[in-house]
């Protein structure tokens, strides 16, 4: 077998192809401020913006001009405090800038990350007690109604990444109880406790003032345990599942992929990221990095990436076609 006789021909090639992108695959992160006419570079992350809400049209617009179909929504608040009232505030950052989208782009996709993080003035992603654990029980009531309160606002999918217990059963409740029925849940099933998200803590202000995220997101040094979580998750109900981060967790990719028959996202995260553009920038590697990453993920099985690289892969598998 002369394996070359295929690779010789570029066409013969391309029509062999085993992995292919589509721009549908794609889910671009908005982190969403308060204020007015802003769209502020975020230093953190280069080429990526805050928004206030009245911006958001032009960006919506540039998006579906691309093909992107969908955005997930980050949400920074003006004032936290210890319980993060600005999370199910029906008036909250996030919710005006869901129905701020969807007024004018009923078709477009609006995602909502679900968490207490950014709203929370210790920065963790649930409510305390007096020693500075978080409470799990008592949290997934506030995560539920955060949820709740995005439905309303007319969000299309709610992705809780707090990982608490039961987190999804609450949301599933509080929806079914209030006529959301039809709504997914998009679950951040598999995340690990990873220093992978630095650049996004600094975007979103959402570092904790103290300790770490240990004792809620997972351990890398586990895989099993992720096929627990994600088992749990789909009998809470859950509609698709996320595997977070993503380029360094490949092969829990690959195993959710072949142990679930389930809708398998991926989150190439905001420190994935920012190597990549500083690599890139420097002319250590060329650009095609990026669309060798994005097929990489593809190959291990997700079928939709999160990722903040979502407009220049659009603008490259345009070229491409
Ligand atoms: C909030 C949240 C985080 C990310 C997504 N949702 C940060 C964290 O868990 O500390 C990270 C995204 C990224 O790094 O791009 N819980
Ligand atoms: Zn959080």
């Amino acid at each position: 077998m002369r394996m070359r006789r295929i690779r010789n021909n570029k066409i013969l090639r391309e029509m062999t192809e085993e992995t292919s992108l589509d721009v549908k695959d794609f889910i671009y992160p908005l982190f969403v401020v308060e204020g007015e006419k802003i769209k502020r570079e975020i230093p953190s992350l280069v080429d990526q913006y805050h928004y206030s809400v009245d911006m958001l049209d032009d960006e919506i617009k540039e998006l579906e001009r691309l093909g992107i179909k969908a955005v997930i929504l980050f949400g920074i608040p003006d004032k936290k405090d210890s319980v993060g009232s600005g999370a199910y505030d029906e008036n909250g950052i996030v919710q005006r800038a869901v129905r701020e989208i969807k007024k004018n782009h009923p078709d477009f996709i609006v995602i909502t990350d679900v968490c207490m993080c950014e709203y929370t003035d210790h920065g963790h992603c649930g409510i305390l007690d007096d020693c500075g654990c978080v409470i799990n029980d008592e949290t997934i009531k506030y995560i539920a109604s955060t949820a709740l309160s995005h439905a309303k606002a007319g969000a299309d999918i709610v992705a809780p990444s707090d990982m608490m217990d039961f987190r999804v059963r609450a949301i599933r409740e509080a929806l079914d109880e209030n006529g959301f029925k039809n709504v997914p849940i998009m679950s951040y099933a598999a995340k690990y406790a990873s220093a992978y998200y630095g650049p996004f803590r600094d975007a979103a202000g959402s570092a904790p003032s103290f300790g770490d995220r240990k004792s809620y997101q997972m351990d890398f040094h586990n895989s099993d345990e992720a096929m627990k979580e994600v088992e749990l998750d789909l009998e809470e109900d859950a509609d698709f599942i996320i595997v977070k981060p993503a380029l360094a967790y490949l092969d829990i990719i690959r195993r959710v992929k072949e142990t679930f028959n389930t809708n398998l996202v991926v989150y190439n995260v905001s420190g994935e990221y920012a190597m990549i553009k500083e690599a890139v920038k420097k002319g250590l590697l060329n650009e095609s990095i990026i669309y060798e990453n994005m097929i990489a993920m593809k190959r291990a099985g997700a079928k939709l990436i999160i990722t903040y690289h979502a407009k220049e892969m659009a603008r490259l598998l345009k070229e491409r076609a």
